[in-house]
């Protein structure tokens, strides 16, 4: 299709009206000139497709569908390849069920234990949840349907979300909230972004012309259209110009008049409308002139790609004397109601309406297994009656091991507002106590999105923590607790002790104008390992039912420039005696900097299979990224000249590998000097320092400083220490105030001068 000369015969009000929707999931059709409606449906995770009938209301009002894991899950799978398969599925399904769009992945940042979408997000680490969403993006847009990367940007809590502000440096941008959306944007080129409803720094995402066209689209490359999340604009011309391309869902015409208003104004130029219009027409035009709707959508086989997902993503966290797997002849009691109804999705837009679910009872008792059933608690009610209790604690009794089934009902974590604290339902922890008083061989099952407080953990033997697993995650439940699936799971995010120790934790939230991202770049691991604060369970941690040994770490070379890549290779060993899947993960860290930077940052992992006592190489590539921090001074990503640590291992806090190198950086980052700045400074900075050195000699044999012996009194008043320091944190102007002469003044100048040429 000649999208220019489509345009071209378009009037202003035609185009106008393109730039909203036609419903609530469809874009326009302009029917005079032949251009389709397209239609978008939510997910990510599966499909919400509202019959044309249904609108927004009822969020179950949709067809049948598959329900696979949510990302707080499947990123903690930390497989890329998985994620890739289970994008592929969906985008299947969206051929057939002719989408478009899906909306999602949703990337934002995990900051806060709380944000009530945390279900749905990634992870607390951008390379982790850039790299995920790239895979998943990438399986979807294989089959010629497009995602929608939401929420962009700093949409990281729930609270007053469509009108609060994030307040946020450029630095912490640009390497905590940001660097998902760019991978994905240069990696996979999402068809579309959707926007978020919040301001940055005041400004709306939706009017963010900064965000929307400086950064997305001019320094990253993105190349398909923006939308917004459903009623997210306020100004729409002032959108319009910002390059936010569709506003949705429809605004009833009102808005498409303001822009046709706008233009005639002479107040927003005809040319943005255009860009706009030729943006959506090339998104619409792929879709349709590759439309493929007898593409079969077999829910069955999905059903069964789900569990085995599922099972991949499910984190061993505690297994004391190896308890588990369990054996498949041995009495066991599963207890708690999400045994017999899991909670495998969070609620919102992205809740689906699942085609059938497998609970972890009905997956033991299909398998065959030896188990009894008590219900615990109601999720309903949120209560444990002393009957249900009692009957639990028989149950556990009874049987050589206890499961419990527990985590968060629907109405503690969903899209809309933000939990309150961390905790577990009361009842849900009562249960657990009283069932690890009865039982020693008590194994806890967690359905959740985002941490939870464990009160009961040195009381129970084992904890399974299957997030929101999708439809079947019964299925997979039942695999990995009976050892036919080795638990290979590692965690996306730190499990703090409490609350109060997240680095949000007193900002989060914000007030009536804004939320302030004071804790800065330190979110998640950066800062509990910063503060070597002891936390429940680390970043990248998770057991498994065998044993792994990271040996023999190897480097390309010792040093490089920041230009160069260097190669990074250490030896995996499965060390038990059952087949199993290790995370390796690659942190770096900068030993000495100007900047404050983390003690280390994720920069690689990778999953791999090891039958027992197989070892293989794992190599990882880095980049320039992968040492540098974002330089406000050139507004760019700098690498400081200096030795950096690469660290390999299971987890965050377990990384047995550790080498050196030493980067070379091929970036001066331009330094103006005054009066004001201080020896140290111009000391550090090789060129000042060619400058200053022989001036300083200069001004001290000039005016006799310096050399002669000092008095015993004057030595104990100022000692050698102390007047170092002091010269290092002299100002120029110092020497101007301390030699008030007009030869020294001169010289300053002179220098200042030569510095700053
Ligand atoms: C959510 C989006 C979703 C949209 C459409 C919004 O409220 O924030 O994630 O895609 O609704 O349902």
């Amino acid at each position: 299709m000649d999208i220019q000369a489509l345009i071209s015969q378009m009037t202003l009000e035609e185009k106008a009206s393109l730039l909203s929707g036609g419903d609530f999931w469809h874009t326009k059709a302009v029917e005079r000139l032949g251009i389709p409606a397209t239609m978008v449906s939510d997910g990510p995770h599966g499909l919400r497709k509202q019959d044309d009938k249904a609108d927004h209301l009822g969020v179950n009002d949709s067809i049948k569908a598959v329900c696979f894991p949510a990302a707080c899950a499947t990123t903690a799978s930390f497989d890329p390849e998985l994620v890739r398969k289970m994008g592929e599925a969906i985008g299947d399904s969206c051929q057939h069920e002719r989408l478009s769009v899906v909306l999602g992945p949703a990337i934002n940042i995990k900051r806060s234990p709380l944000c009530g979408r945390n279900f749905e997000y990634c992870s607390e680490d951008p390379y982790l949840a850039g790299k995920m969403a790239t895979a998943y993006i990438q399986g979807v847009q294989s089959r010629n349907v497009g995602v929608s990367v939401k929420h962009f940007a700093l949409n990281n809590q729930e609270h007053r979300r469509m009108s609060s502000s994030s307040d946020c440096d450029e630095r912490t941008m640009r390497e905590i909230y940001f660097p998902a959306f760019e991978m994905a944007v240069k990696e996979a080129q999402p068809w579309t972004v959707m926007c978020s409803y919040n301001r940055i720094n005041g400004t709306f995402a939706s009017e963010n012309r900064w965000l929307l066209t400086d950064v997305l689209r001019k320094e990253w490359g993105f190349q398909g259209y923006v939308m917004s999340d459903w009623g997210a604009v306020s100004n729409r011309p002032a959108g319009v110009h910002a390059g936010l391309d569709l506003e949705m869902p429809a605004s009833g015409g009102i808005n498409d008049a303001k822009i046709v208003e706008a233009v005639r104004a002479g107040t927003l130029d005809e040319k943005d409308v255009d860009l706009c219009c030729e943006r959506i027409l090339n998104i619409v035009y792929r879709y349709t002139e590759n439309a493929k709707p007898e593409t079969p959508w077999d829910q069955e086989a999905q059903h069964a790609l789900a569990a085995d997902i599922a099972a991949e993503c499910m984190v061993l966290l505690k297994n004391e004397k190896n308890l588990l797997p369990l054996a498949k002849d041995e009495q066991v009691a599963f207890i708690g109601e999400f045994a017999e109804k899991p909670r495998f999705q969070g609620g919102g837009s992205s809740h689906i309406n699942s085609f059938k679910t497998t609970s972890a009872l009905e997956a033991a008792k299909e398998a065959g297994l030896q188990v009894v059933y008590a219900r615990g608690y109601s999720v309903k009610e949120d209560a444990a009656t002393e009957a249900q209790i009692a009957e639990a604690v028989a149950a556990a009794k009874a049987a050589r091991v206890a499961v419990v089934f527990a985590g968060l009902p629907d109405a503690y974590e969903s899209e809309g507002y933000d939990r309150k604290n961390m905790d577990m339902p009361a009842c849900q922890n009562q249960l657990i106590e009283a069932v690890a008083a009865a039982n020693p061989n008590t194994v806890v099952v967690l359905h959740n999105g985002a941490p939870v407080a464990m009160p009961w953990i040195d009381r129970v033997a084992a904890v399974l923590e299957a997030y929101l697993g999708g439809q079947a995650v019964g299925t997979a439940t039942v695999r990995v607790l009976y050892g036919d699936v080795n638990p290979s799971g590692h965690l996306a995010e730190s499990f703090p002790l409490k609350l109060q120790d997240n680095p949000s934790y007193l900002y989060f939230g914000g007030d009536a104008r804004a939320t302030e991202y004071r804790e800065g770049i330190f979110v998640g691991y950066r800062y509990y390992d910063k503060k070597d604060m002891e936390v429940l369970f680390p970043f990248g941690y998770g057991l498994s039912y065998t044993t792994f040994e990271y040996s023999n770490l190897r480097l390309s070379a010792q040093e490089i420039r920041d230009t160069d890549e260097l190669t990074v290779t250490v030896t995996v060993k499965n060390t038990g005696s059952r087949a199993g899947k290790a995370v390796a993960q690659l942190y770096v860290g900068d030993v000495e900097s100007d900047a404050i930077r983390p003690l280390r940052e994720l920069k690689g992992f990778t999953k791999v299979a090891l039958e027992p006592g197989e070892s293989r190489d794992v190599t990882f590539t880095l980049n320039k990224r992968s040492f540098a921090s974002w330089n406000e001074k050139i507004h760019d990503w700098h690498v400081e000249s200096g030795d950096f640590t690469i660290q390999v291992g299971a987890s965050s806090r377990e990384l047995p590998l550790c080498a050196c190198v030493r980067v070379q950086s091929t970036v001066q980052v331009p330094m103006t000097y005054s009066v004001d700045s201080i020896f140290m400074d111009l000391m550090a900075d090789e060129k000042a320092r060619t400058v200053f050195e022989p001036f300083f000699r200069k001004l001290q044999e000039g005016f006799g400083g310096g050399e002669e012996e000092k008095s015993e009194a004057a030595q104990e008043a100022v000692s050698d220490d102390m007047g170092a320091a002091m010269m290092n944190y002299m100002p120029l102007r110092g020497l101007m105030s301390f030699n008030a002469n007009p030869e020294v003044i001169r010289m300053v100048e002179q220098l200042l001068a030569q510095l700053n040429s």
